[in-house]
């Protein structure tokens, strides 16, 4: 939630770069956008309401400064107006700020500044924080009234300051994603690597409870004890047109066709690390997978897998109720996150309740050396390259398949794990062709104007249709709702009335004909049905065929609903990569 970024350096474009970074944020929040710049020793604002894609900086060029801070955001406290978006500044306009997250002291902090004469702009938290840092900056210096005014706010943020008069960037994170990039003698500051990517590579990484000011170099020092701490520069291997577009007309679409090659980048993992994975899951007093969202429908998903293949069971808990768990844990539990952005409120907090109840924990992640990476004993990176539309899609289908190869691993069969894995990309790669894409396209106008849709699915496809149900509701905005076949004579299907559609996920094994059953009692209510399957069936109005990929079915099976929910999305003029009220990564609870 929210993009922020920052650039000192002998650039006088800071600006622009400002606004070239945040457009490359965007997709962290854009319902409005804010970037200040030092002019002498004040700062300038520019805040605008919407996204800042539609903005023009070559035919609106920013003013000279070699000293800037941006914001893309995703409102939590107060509407979505120019006074409410970042940056905001103190009343001489010497300090401004933008901040990603939510300062749950702010009530109590903002009462006693006004009390001291200090007056508000806007409505939101951030404001308190500009206000504190000035008051603390009449009898300290810069650097210390940073560190007070941190100690004082309580919640999980990610904040970056400047102040015009002393040409410094002071930065801080707690719970939310910050990371410094080191160019030529300069340096960026921002909430994810795509805002510098087109200028370094290199980065420092900002750990929990860690402030960084930056004027001639990075300085860390701990949040709460203010000693300084030494950090190394890594080189990331990302390409900058990894966080391009290319050719394609959104992110979405771009990431859904990757899927030709992002399955292959998974499953190549170390054998002997996977194999070490899989002797820690047989080990543990119990495994449990969290996750949120469409990470979490990936964790039920893979206990179906752990179900079918390793003979093991694994629990599932959404990150949200995972703490409501907590007294289950013991020090030999395992607990697997599995997430794209390694930054998700919500799951983040559950690690933090296994870890201090001392269990282990493994991440299953996209970003490396995001705050999850950093946190848990072990880790396995995805290796899906950056994912920007909302709707995650590549990074789904290579989390199940590392699930799937851990799962293969733990029954001693992780040759056959992997031959099964890459037939499967092999299987994705011949399915994403041109006719594929027309075909799906074909359903999507027919089905466009329906206000409700359902999945169904059983076994590890039911975690599938719920997961189906996300990408629909995401991007196309049509009530979507996923089921277990079997559930919808206990209830839902009172829901179907006459063209109703309704997708059914059926796999050529032992669940078929139930499945079949399940669309036949849909179609007699009236239900238009769209099977996905590998064989036909006379009950289908509209066959979507898929490979059989065996026990990678659920990989295989989400990919065409992935593509007709954009497809759909952009038949109802929706922005798929931009949904309306979501942002990328939940950095908050
Ligand atoms: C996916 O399409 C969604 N945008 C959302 O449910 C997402 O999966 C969830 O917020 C978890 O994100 P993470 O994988 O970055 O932890």
């Amino acid at each position: 939630m929210c993009g922020i970024f920052a650039y000192s350096g002998p650039n006088k474009k800071a600006g622009d770069i400002i606004i070239s970074g945040l457009k490359k944020l965007e997709y962290r929040g854009y319902d409005s956008w804010g970037v200040a710049y030092c002019k002498d020793d004040k700062v300038d604002l520019m805040k605008k309401v919407g996204k800042i894609g539609e903005f023009n900086v070559k035919e609106n060029p920013l003013p000279e400064s070699t000293l800037a801070i941006g914001h893309s955001r995703w409102a939590t406290h107060g509407g979505v107006t120019e006074a409410n978006a970042h940056p905001h500044t103190d009343s001489e306009e010497k300090i401004a700020i933008v901040h990603n997250g939510i300062i749950e002291n702010y009530r109590e902090l903002k009462k006693e500044l006004i009390e001291k004469g200090y007056e508000f702009k806007s409505e939101t938290d951030t404001e308190t924080i500009v206000h504190l840092l000035s008051d603390f900056c009449k009898t300290n210096d810069f650097i210390t009234a940073a560190k007070l005014t941190l100690q004082k706010l309580k919640g999980r943020y990610a904040v970056l300051a400047i102040k015009c008069d002393e040409q410094k960037i002071v930065a801080a994170r707690r719970g939310s994603p910050l990371i410094v990039g080191v160019g030529e003698k300069e340096y960026f500051v921002a909430s994810d690597i795509p805002a510098f990517l087109e200028h370094t590579r290199k980065v420092m990484y900002i750990d929990d409870n860690e402030m960084v000011v930056v004027n001639d170099k990075p300085h860390f020092y701990e949040l709460d004890t203010g000693k300084e701490v030494d950090k190394r520069v890594v080189e990331i291997d990302w390409e900058p047109e990894s966080a391009e577009k290319g050719d394609f007309e959104h992110f979405m679409i771009k990431e859904i066709m990757e899927q030709k090659d992002t399955i292959y980048r998974a499953i190549n993992q170390k054998d002997d690390e996977i194999l070490r994975l899989a002797e820690e899951i047989k080990g543990a007093f119990g495994t449990t997978l969290i996750g949120c969202g469409t990470a979490a429908k990936v964790c039920h998903a893979a206990s179906y897998i752990f179900s079918k293949v390793a003979k093991r069971h694994v629990n599932v808990v959404v990150g949200s109720e995972f703490p409501s768990y907590k007294d289950f844990l013991k020090e030999k539990s395992l607990v697997i996150a599995v997430s794209q952005s390694g930054e998700t409120a919500d799951t983040l907090e559950a690690l933090e309740v296994a870890k201090e109840k001392g269990a282990k924990v493994l991440s299953i992640i996209n970003v490396e050396g995001s705050t999850m990476d950093r946190m848990s004993d072990y880790a396995i990176h995805i290796k899906a390259g950056p994912e920007k539309a909302v709707a995650s899609t590549k990074a789904t289908t290579s989390q199940l398949a590392i699930l799937t190869l851990l799962a293969y691993a733990c029954n001693d069969e992780l040759v056959e794990g992997k031959r099964l894995l890459i037939e499967a990309a092999g299987m994705i790669n011949d399915m994403l062709n041109p006719r594929y894409e027309e075909h799906i396209q074909t359903l999507a106008e027919k089905i466009k104007d329906f206000e409700s849709m359902y999945v169904i699915g059983k076994a590890v496809n039911y975690p599938m249709a719920l997961e189906a149900a996300i990408k629909l509701q995401e991007v196309s905005y049509i009530h979507a709702e996923g089921f277990a076949g079997g559930e919808l004579k206990h209830g839902p299907i009172a829901l179907i009335s006459e063209g109703t559609p309704c997708i059914a996920l059926v796999a050529n094994d032992e669940t078929r004909t139930d499945v079949i059953n399940n669309a036949t009692e849909v179609k007699a209510r009236g239900g238009y049905i769209i099977g996905v399957s590998p064989e036909n069936d006379d009950i289908f109005d509209y066959w979507i065929k898929v490979p059989d990929g065996g026990n990678a079915s659920p990989i295989i099976n989400i990919i065409p609903v992935q593509l007709l929910a954009y497809k759909l999305a952009v038949l109802r003029q929706n922005n798929p990569d931009m949904p309306r009220n979501l942002a990328k990564s939940v950095t908050v609870k």
